[in-house]
């Protein structure tokens, strides 16, 4: 627990330091669970969402893009339900004053369950060595069968009484567990209350005119209301998808955990919408698919899982996490949702107006029905950063620090380096970085030695470094230096151009997530 810990706060600070992310106003002792994504953070982010832009909208024929506005009419959130139901179940430690959300402390107790199971594969791995079959030891294993059977019941009963609003019996389940404070210890609880999470504001001139409204909780709304008009003017045809990438809001009771759970933050979602009877099918579809892009980036298949909900949002008749092994555990990344026909029908009710598709093939008028994929950006990030931050032990018995970010992602390309800053080499560098610069995010950098610039690359992300040296006045050719296998060739500086594209091209590194 406490390397995890150690390793999660090297994530944060390493994050400061090379300038990929900042706590909001921090100059003003910060803003709670507001961060800000500084020179390297922004091109990362940018990239991850042109990733999965180019994966959803440009690589699917039937996926068309949509910018909604982040205000929406108010009347959005009362059809939607989140006006009524947005709720987390809070719960107050009576003695440390600390506000908790009573499901998460319940998750975090049947999480060390996960734990539990996960030492003792640990054990079974040493003790069978190369015979060791994980999948069966998993699936009969009499102890590691116990505690998922416990597990599974709590989370079961809880589900059941958020479901049925039961939250007497919430608080019963965190007493009969016994679970304490983290801060205090202490189990003396208040009672479980509901807590809207959407963040109020106003729209008008005078108070007395204003309107009420709400920052969007979620970007799906914005896809809903907009679902006819992007289906005429785009003559899509049942099943289609329309994405979003933006902003969300809300106003978290448990904000901690750096960027994985943020006041203010970005989502990246798509509603399919599907002929009524064939939900489950997209459903699963979808969650495989959606599995396949996230592999594809090339951060291991040991650090997913899915996570079957047993509590369903109020909206949705089956519904999925996507869970990524953070450095505090595994954790949702994605969400996969079966919606129903709940949001365009309680939109049709509540606008009065037709939300309906005509359906040429079988000659019928429905509501459809729509597959949601929902993946949060910063999360992504932070899946991505944290896994990639690596301390190495290298042969000579030094070590170094190193950001193996999946170079399709990286915020520079290539950093290009002249071995002196005098004799004409930085000229050569620089005209190398003017030749680059319109098909590569690429840095220029001089100073210190050349060795300490290849470790501050290193911890930077970028994978290729590209040193100039005297014998480049002769024979135009350069070294590049590969980031994780620290391997250096001599190149033309004609074909740079070819060789970072080969380690880098979006179309390529998609291709496997087919
Ligand atoms: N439209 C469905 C929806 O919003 P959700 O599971 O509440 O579903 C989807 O959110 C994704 O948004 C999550 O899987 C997570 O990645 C991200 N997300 C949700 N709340 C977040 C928060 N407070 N901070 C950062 N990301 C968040």
């Amino acid at each position: 627990m406490a390397k995890q810990e150690d390793q999660f706060k090297k994530v944060i600070s390493h994050a400061k330091e090379y300038g990929y992310v900042f706590q909001s106003s921090e100059i003003y002792d910060g803003l709670s669970a507001v961060y800000d994504y500084a020179q390297n953070g922004v091109e990362l982010k940018k990239n991850l969402r042109e990733y999965w832009w180019k994966a959803m909208v440009q690589m699917h024929d039937n996926i068309v893009g949509l910018d909604a506005a982040i205000f929406m009419h108010p009347t959005t959130w009362k059809a939607s339900g989140h006006v009524d139901a947005f709720n987390d179940p809070l719960i107050d430690n009576k003695d440390s004053k600390k506000r908790y959300r009573a499901d998460v402390l319940i998750e975090d107790y049947v999480a060390k369950y996960d734990d539990k199971i996960e030492k003792e594969v640990k054990k079974a791995e040493k003790r069978f060595g190369d015979s060791f079959d994980k999948e069966q030891f998993l699936a009969t294993n009499p102890r590691v069968l116990e505690y998922k059977e416990k597990g599974a019941a709590i989370l079961a009963r809880m589900g059941k009484s958020l479901e049925n609003e039961d939250l007497a019996d919430v608080k019963a389940l965190i007493e009969e567990l016994g679970i304490s404070c983290p801060l205090s210890g202490s189990k003396s609880w208040t009672d479980v209350k509901q807590f809207n999470l959407m963040f109020g504001t106003k729209l008008g001139a005078s108070a007395e005119h204003a309107t009420d409204l709400y920052l969007r909780p979620e970007t799906a709304q914005g896809i809903f209301v907009n679902f006819l008009n992007v289906q005429k003017t785009g003559r899509m045809k049942i099943p289609f998808g329309i994405a979003q990438t933006g902003k969300a809001f809300r106003n978290e009771i448990v904000a901690r955990q750096f960027i994985f759970r943020q006041r203010e933050f970005e989502q990246m979602e798509m509603q399919f919408f599907v002929r009524p009877g064939t939900q489950k099918e997209w459903y699963e579809t979808w969650k495989e698919s959606r599995l396949k892009w996230h592999l594809s980036l090339g951060l291991g298949m040991d650090n997913y899982r899915f996570h079957d909900h047993d509590k369903l949002a109020h909206y949705a008749d089956a519904a999925a996490d996507i869970e990524f092994k953070f450095p505090f555990g595994f954790k949702e990344l994605e969400g996969i949702h079966s919606r129903t026909d709940f949001d365009l029908k309680a939109h049709q009710e509540f606008s009065g107006k037709k939300i309906q598709y005509f359906d040429n093939e079988i000659n019928e008028n429905y509501i459809p029905y729509v597959v949601e994929t929902s993946v949060g950006l910063d999360r992504l990030f932070l899946a991505v950063f944290s896994n990639s931050l690596q301390e190495e032990e290298l042969e000579d018995g030094s070590s170094r620090t190193v950001l193996k970010l999946p170079a399709v992602v990286a915020p520079n390309k290539a950093a290009i380096l002249p071995l002196v800053k005098k004799d004409g080499l930085p000229e050569i560098a620089k005209d190398i970085f003017d030749q680059l610069k319109f098909d590569f995010n690429v840095t220029y950098d001089e100073k210190d030695a050349i060795g300490r610039r290849y470790r501050r690359q290193d911890a930077n992300g970028t994978p290729f470094c590209i040193a100039v040296d005297y014998e480049t006045k002769d024979d135009n050719m350069v070294t590049i230096r590969h980031r994780d296998t620290m391997e250096q060739k001599r190149v033309a500086i004609a074909d740079l151009k070819s060789i970072i594209d080969a380690e880098v091209n979006m179309g390529v590194w998609l291709n496997k997530a087919k």
